[in-house]
């Protein structure tokens, strides 16, 4: 695990887009799995940069977003997949079919789950995938909990998270009980992890994950068991380690 400091989520933002473009030009259809959330915003706002000013071309990339929630659709302005069209992807020139996220709104979830995971692996599988962390220490929505599941599946939202979260929304009750998410397996089948975090509140989930060992109590902690991934913070984020 190789953990950057910076002085301000955007300069640490600048450093991770730098990652998904040299990899866009070695690879012009890289399959990136990302993510949604306030932290990676910059991130996005930099690659569309590269993208309109000529230096990097999605034209042939494919993505696979990290989760949902169930019972929105991506109309619902707090979908995530409203947040990556109006975040991302309709300010890159991606093929809108390229890009996946989970519906939450699925007839059969468990079968929406199961062909979700066999399009990524048909794909040929994740080459960078972006990871923020929850303030609980989860990644994707894989909460925490007595053990570490593999593949995509949908579970119960914590208190914790829809807190959080809340502020995506009117008002709590809003916020879905449910998610679908990518499950910790197809995270660590990813070549290359690219993870962000930035600010006071995940300074206590990010110690946990570069300091203790691995323990589904802090689902991000696995990310130790992986080969290639690469830690952006924030000075806040990175004042407990
Ligand atoms: C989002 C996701 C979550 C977020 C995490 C942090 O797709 O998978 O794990 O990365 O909840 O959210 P923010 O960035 O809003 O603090």
């Amino acid at each position: 695990m190789q953990v950057y400091v910076y002085s301000d989520p955007n300069t640490a933002c600048k450093a991770a887009a730098t990652i998904f473009a040299s990899t866009l030009l070695e690879k012009p259809d890289a399959v990136f799995g990302l993510a949604t959330g306030s932290t990676p915003v910059p991130m996005y706002q930099e690659l569309a940069r590269m993208n309109r000013e000529g230096l990097i071309d999605f034209s042939q990339c494919r993505t696979w977003n990290l989760d949902e929630y169930v019972g929105l659709t991506g109309d619902h302005p707090a979908s995530f997949r409203y947040f990556m069209d109006d975040n991302l992807f309709h300010h890159i020139n991606i093929p809108y079919e390229n890009t996946h996220v989970p519906s939450g709104v699925a007839a059969d979830m468990k079968k929406e789950a199961a062909d979700y995971d066999k399009a990524i692996i048909e794909a040929g599988g994740i080459d960078v995938q972006l990871l923020g962390i929850g303030n609980n220490g989860h990644i994707g929505f894989n909460e925490p909990g007595a053990e570490f599941v593999w593949e995509t599946h949908t579970l119960k939202l914590t208190e914790n998270t829809r807190m959080a979260n809340s502020r995506f929304f009117e008002k709590l009750d809003d916020v879905p009980t449910e998610a679908i998410t990518m499950g910790i397996g197809n995270i660590m089948q990813a070549k290359r992890i690219v993870f962000l975090a930035f600010g006071k509140a995940k300074a206590e989930a990010v110690r946990g994950m570069v300091c203790g060992s691995a323990t589904p109590s802090n689902q991000s902690s696995i990310l130790r068991m992986h080969r290639n991934v690469q830690v952006f913070l924030d000075k806040e984020a990175a004042s407990l380690l």
